[in-house]
């Protein structure tokens, strides 16, 4: 026999129109099907875990080159995992999705990638707790950012249970190149290219998309000398600057080779109209502590809207009760500030790089120092929150992590 509550329950749901009945079954039943249990700021649907009937055909790799992994000296990005994914797109749609042995592949020298830039990536990263369980970073962000640059650079944008399945269950075959250790990840490249071999100039109606993996360590082994750049442009207004696309790399090449026969590891990019303004580094975002207060370049479309960035700012605001500022920050201002001796810190950020101190900054011909960073530093502090997070060594309060 039910109880009064329940009676009272089962009343109040019969008072609902059938009609509202009936549809919010269908949506909770579309939840269930999708796993889908909440979603973040934009409204876009997060995944907790993919359980979509996409079919994946998997090709495995023959022979492992696991063994010939030496974890003690990863560098970056030299190494690849045993397998890939692949999905290509033609007709309109994405098809073929599959996990094949890593290997090179033949295209056509007419391919318009090669030729024209349609080609973009992302940069995520998968950690390996101390239980054995592997899990990814924020991968959700990575897809929504992958699909913002598709959108600027006129690409068709990948579904989320193509690029979410793909990640799933490649991480999932290849766990064991989840490397452990302090510094120690597996990169993940998701990538995506125009493959219409054309000369004429046009969108092209044809891409690969590919999901890479890497076992890396320190993208920098020390603190970094950057080179404020106020000679050459990244992005301006209107352009490419956030999207995450070949050509905004392809052109950082010749400053950093000048800035690096002068002594420095890393340019600065500044503002492409007045050089008077930061931006970001090209392989990060950037950020200094003025008088204690974390502050980082607000963002515009020249400026990559890097995940590590936002996170470093949430973990500095809301669990480490540091103030922070996105806003413009000029060069005279820095250089201001290094005189009085409130110019703290400097450090980029980056999935790549992480939280990378930098120990000196040249600018019109002189070099300002930093004092070196120490545990107590708010890079330092922020850091060792973050990587505890990544590890699954304290709680992880903001749901960042994705079990793979
Ligand atoms: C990243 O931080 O993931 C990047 O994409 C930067 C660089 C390796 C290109």
């Amino acid at each position: 026999m039910p109880n009064k509550s329940m009676t009272a329950v089962i009343y109040v749901i019969f008072l609902i129109p059938v009609k509202t009945r009936v549809k919010y079954f269908l949506k909770t039943f579309d939840s269930v099907k999708n796993n889908s249990t909440f979603a973040d700021s934009n409204n876009i649907k997060l995944y907790m875990t993919v359980t979509s009937t996409m079919h994946i055909e998997v090709k495995k790799a023959t022979q492992s080159r696991l063994a010939e992994l030496n974890t003690e000296n990863l560098g970056f990005g030299k190494i690849f995992s045993d397998h890939i994914f692949v999905s290509n797109y033609k007709n309109e749609k994405w098809e073929n999705p599959r996990i094949i042995p890593f290997a090179n592949f033949e295209v056509s020298p007419c391919m318009s990638a090669l030729h024209y830039g349609q080609s973009i990536f992302e940069g995520m990263k998968a950690y390996r707790y101390s239980n054995g369980d592997i899990y990814m970073f924020r991968p959700l962000e990575n897809f929504k950012r992958f699909n913002q640059s598709a959108e600027r650079m006129a690409m068709p944008s990948v579904p989320e249970d193509i690029f979410m399945e793909g990640l799933v269950q490649l991480l999932r075959l290849d766990k064991n190149w989840v490397p452990d250790g302090e510094s120690c990840s597996l990169y993940i490249r998701p990538v995506a290219f125009a493959t219409e071999a054309h000369i004429g100039v046009k969108i092209s109606d044809t891409y690969d998309f590919m999901i890479i993996t890497s076992p890396v360590g320190a993208y920098y082994s020390q603190p970094i000398k950057v080179l404020v750049e106020i000679h050459f442009t990244r992005a301006v207004p209107g352009g490419v600057g956030f999207a995450k696309t070949s050509g905004n790399y392809g052109r950082s090449h010749l400053p950093t080779k000048l800035a690096k026969e002068k002594g420095y590891d890393q340019i600065i990019w500044t503002d492409g109209y007045s050089h008077k303004y930061l931006e970001e580094s090209g392989t990060m975002n950037l950020m200094c502590v003025i008088d204690n207060t974390l502050i980082t370049p607000e963002l515009h479309d020249t400026i990559l809207n890097g995940v590590t960035r936002k996170s470093v700012l949430t973990l500095a605001r809301e669990d480490l009760g540091i103030k922070t500022e996105e806003r413009k920050v000029s060069v005279d201002e820095l250089v201001n500030a290094h005189n009085k001796g409130t110019l703290e810190e400097m450090f980029g950020v980056g999935t790549a790089a992480t939280i990378a101190p930098i120990s000196l900054f040249g600018y019109n011909d002189k070099n300002y120092k930093l004092p070196p960073a120490s545990e107590h530093s708010i890079g330092s502090r922020i850091k060792k929150e973050l990587n505890n997070i990544r590890r699954g060594k304290i709680a992880d309060k903001h749901n960042w992590m994705y079990k793979v």
